[in-house]
């Protein structure tokens, strides 16, 4: 079993303020930072590239958990890798060949993530179940912050751990956590919790994070 780790994501911080607001979130207890990039054809939004992800690293010693939304995401690993990332997370829906994109992550000695929208079936890991370091089960419709937790989504959790049975995998869970909905995610085997809205909106971004490791 792994131990609780807690990725904020960004999405939700001042974009004008990016690196402070990244040093801060070390403070308040961030295991990881979440960076969602998107790229406004697999999303309909669009956020930053790896120039970004180059500027905010000097502001943590954190892992950098880059969340690629974006079509055919393996043409950027090279960059994001270059500019900082620890774990590379791709989606299933954009990747020719979502072996091939697990192998080129490892490849280059990052961690590798696979993503699956709502409406995914987990099916869609089996390619890549026995060698991915985690699974991002996404809890809302990749593409916004502060869309409210979709319920559907958590049995998803409970399927992937039951498919795999491999200790040491992630299971990621993203899109509209708080400290309430975190516990039936928790319970269903995530281990690793993405919040935006839920911690930049809390008056202590140390409290909320805390309160999302509490099963
Ligand atoms: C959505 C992103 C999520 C989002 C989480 O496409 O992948 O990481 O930023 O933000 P909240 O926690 O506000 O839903
Ligand atoms: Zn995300």
């Amino acid at each position: 079993m792994n131990d609780i780790l807690v990725s904020p994501s960004i999405l939700a911080a001042d974009f004008a303020l990016l690196g402070r607001e990244v040093a801060d979130l070390e403070i308040a207890g961030a295991d990881w930072i979440h960076v969602d990039v998107m790229d406004g054809h697999f999303v309909p939004n669009i956020t930053f590239g790896p120039q970004m992800v180059k500027a905010i690293r000097p502001y943590t010693e954190q892992p950098l958990d880059v969340h690629l939304m974006v079509e055919d995401a393996v043409r950027f690993v090279p960059a994001f890798v270059e500019a900082g990332a620890d774990i590379l997370t791709v989606h299933a829906e954009t990747e020719k060949d979502l072996a091939q994109s697990v192998a080129t992550i490892h490849g280059v000695g990052k961690k590798a993530g696979v993503a699956i929208c709502p409406q995914t079936p987990v099916l869609a890991l089996l390619p890549v179940l026995e060698v991915v370091d985690m699974v991002l089960i996404m809890t809302v419709q990749p593409g916004f912050g502060g869309q409210k937790m979709r319920e559907d989504c958590l049995e998803k959790i409970a399927q992937v751990r039951q498919m795999s049975g491999r200790e040491e995998l992630r299971v990621q869970v993203d899109g509209g956590i708080d400290g309430m909905n975190v516990k039936r995610a928790l319970r269903k085997g995530a281990d690793t919790i993405v919040a935006g809205s839920y911690i930049f909106q809390a008056k202590s971004k140390a409290t909320a994070i805390a309160s999302l490791r509490r099963i």
